[in-house]
């Protein structure tokens, strides 16, 4: 494990995941939220936001698998990846988010492909409210254009791992977020 790189430090994630469920507490104004997670990496970043959140918190998950997927982008990147590709659902939710609160819960917000596609099949639903939350943002990988509205940091572009994140299915249980130098170079 000795070349990973801790970016963020367990006490950092756990302080800023503490202020965004206050935050979303403020704003939830006492209204029940389905919390919807994707599948796999916000598994972890879930199940800590929502023990932060004083509300009627219920949640889902729902599962995508992309073309576009961190790993394989991060090696095409340089050339002709295009985030034009397609996401596909693999696990829907197993309610209806009609007349809901929803927000939808992701690790990282990269490429904004994916983020993208679950809001139109979200919103679809017709749910009272939809916000999105994230807890890193690598904002310069931007392809299309879509924001969340909780980021926990924006972090620069390299390649992370840990606190539900993966490099081939591993490292999600690492408990802080860390670079892995030989994929980000
Ligand atoms: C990650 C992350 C997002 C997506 C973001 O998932 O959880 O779903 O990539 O990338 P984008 O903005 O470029 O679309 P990943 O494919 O690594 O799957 P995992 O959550 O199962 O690890």
């Amino acid at each position: 494990m000795d070349e990973l790189r801790i970016l963020l430090s367990r006490e950092q994630i756990a302080q800023r995941v503490a202020e965004m469920g206050r935050q979303i507490t403020t704003d939830c104004a006492g209204e029940p939220v389905i919390f919807v997670g994707v599948l796999k990496g916000a598994a972890v970043f879930l199940s800590d936001l929502v023990r932060q959140v004083r509300v009627d918190a219920t949640f889902d998950f729902i599962a995508v698998s992309s073309y576009g997927n961190r790993a394989r982008a991060n090696q095409e990147l340089a050339g002709s990846w295009e985030s034009s590709g397609e996401v596909r659902l693999t696990k829907d939710v197993e309610q209806s988010l009609r007349g809901k609160n929803v927000i939808l819960v992701e690790d990282i917000l990269d490429t904004g492909l994916t983020l993208t596609f679950l809001k139109r099949l979200l919103l679809g639903h017709e749910p009272k409210s939809f916000r999105v939350a994230v807890l890193l943002d690598k904002a310069s990988r931007r392809k299309l254009a879509v924001a969340a509205d909780y980021v926990g940091f924006v972090i620069p572009d390299e390649f992370v791992v840990g606190y539900g994140l993966d490099y081939a299915e591993k490292f999600r249980n690492i408990p802080d977020i860390c670079v892995l130098p030989d994929v980000s170079g």
